[in-house]
């Protein structure tokens, strides 16, 4: 009897090891490569669905194990995954920051470590960067999305007198930010309203309102609010930095029987269909499928100690910021179904 206990014993105490010398054992081929990912929130609509699939599935084509956590939207919980992850031993780390503001703390972390990282989607500043040889960048140069943006706008607005809808030559208009201090956010705030300063068109901000989740219910809400506002019928324009704030300001407008020009960013499937229905004015296409690749090949190819780039299309920048930036297209009624 005695000897029975002993014996579950020991074998309780050997089992969790049992992989661990199966996995010395391979060389370093990428079928034995492990990939340590998150996603910032899986409630975010172009995150979830667009890069999570493809992250999986390419680092999968790729014979890689991908194991990606959701950080809830929440940096502290980040920062406990990425211990957890080095603690498991991971080759690579590809991390999709909660606030871009931390990454310095991700990046330090990694290098004590003495574990490539690659960052994607929400990026660190060039000092950050700086901090550490095997840390790398793929997402998109932000401001194009922002200036493509504009540049559709300010074309419609001089295509159709209409959209001045008090004939003052000025764009009154609202903006839905998503996440303040995110280098999208920030720069597509920007850009797009440059490109009607930029055209010679004046424009006023009657309200603008953040949400770090960039979500359709903040959208929703907002755009409700606007509405029924003391200032609801001046509104000639709703510029939206995302897809899924764009979806709920236009469930906002149905709901309230009104239809304002609107533009977004990303080419959701849902903004392709809205454009088809006539209910959304343009997107720009965010090529979250390429960045998903470029993140994997870059990951698969520091784990194996390779150059970031070696064996595929990719480019890195040479500024500074380590980075590869995949291109942005704007999506428009007269070209959208070649994105479908
Ligand atoms: C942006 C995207 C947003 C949101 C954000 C998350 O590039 O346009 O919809 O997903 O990333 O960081
Ligand atoms: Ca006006």
């Amino acid at each position: 009897m005695k000897k029975a206990i002993l014996f579950t014993l020991i074998i309780m105490m050997v089992l969790p090891f049992a992989g661990l010398f199966a996995e010395g054992q391979k060389d370093k081929g990428s079928d034995s490569i492990v990939i340590g990912a998150n996603i910032y929130n899986f409630q975010d609509n172009f995150m979830n669905g667009v890069m999570k699939p493809v992250l999986e599935s390419y680092a999968a084509e790729l014979g890689a194990e991908i194991q990606i956590v959701d950080s809830e939207g929440q940096q502290a919980i980040l920062n406990n995954q990425v211990d957890i992850f080095i603690t498991k031993g991971v080759d690579v780390l590809a991390i999709n920051l909660v606030d871009p503001a931390s990454a310095q703390s991700v990046i330090d972390k990694a290098k004590k470590a003495d574990i490539p990282l690659v960052l994607f989607n929400k990026e660190g500043t060039k000092e950050a960067m700086a901090s550490y040889d095997k840390v790398w960048y793929v997402g998109t140069d932000s401001a194009e999305s922002g200036i493509i943006q504009g540049q559709m706008m300010v074309a419609d607005w001089k295509a159709n007198p209409k959209m001045d809808k008090n004939g003052d030559g000025v764009v009154q208009y609202v903006m839905l930010k998503g996440e303040p201090g995110h280098p999208d956010a920030e720069a597509r705030t920007r850009e797009s309203v440059k490109a009607f300063t930029d055209a010679g068109i004046k424009v006023k901000q009657l309200a603008l309102e953040a949400d770090p989740n960039w979500s359709t219910q903040h959208g929703n809400d907002k755009m409700a609010a606007w509405l029924t506002s003391s200032f609801g019928k001046d509104i000639e324009l709703v510029i939206c930095n995302n897809d899924g704030m764009g979806f709920g300001a236009i469930t906002a407008m149905k709901a309230a029987g009104v239809r304002l020009p609107i533009y977004s960013v990303d080419a959701l499937d849902q903004a392709l269909t809205h454009i088809a229905e006539g209910e959304l004015d343009g997107t720009v296409l965010n090529d979250g499928a390429n960045q998903a690749k470029a993140t994997i090949d870059l990951a698969v190819n520091v784990a194996k100690g390779k150059a970031p780039t070696e064996g595929t299309n990719w480019t890195l920048t040479t500024d500074g910021s380590k980075a590869v930036r995949v291109a942005y297209v704007g999506v428009t009624p007269k070209n959208y179904q070649e994105f479908r």
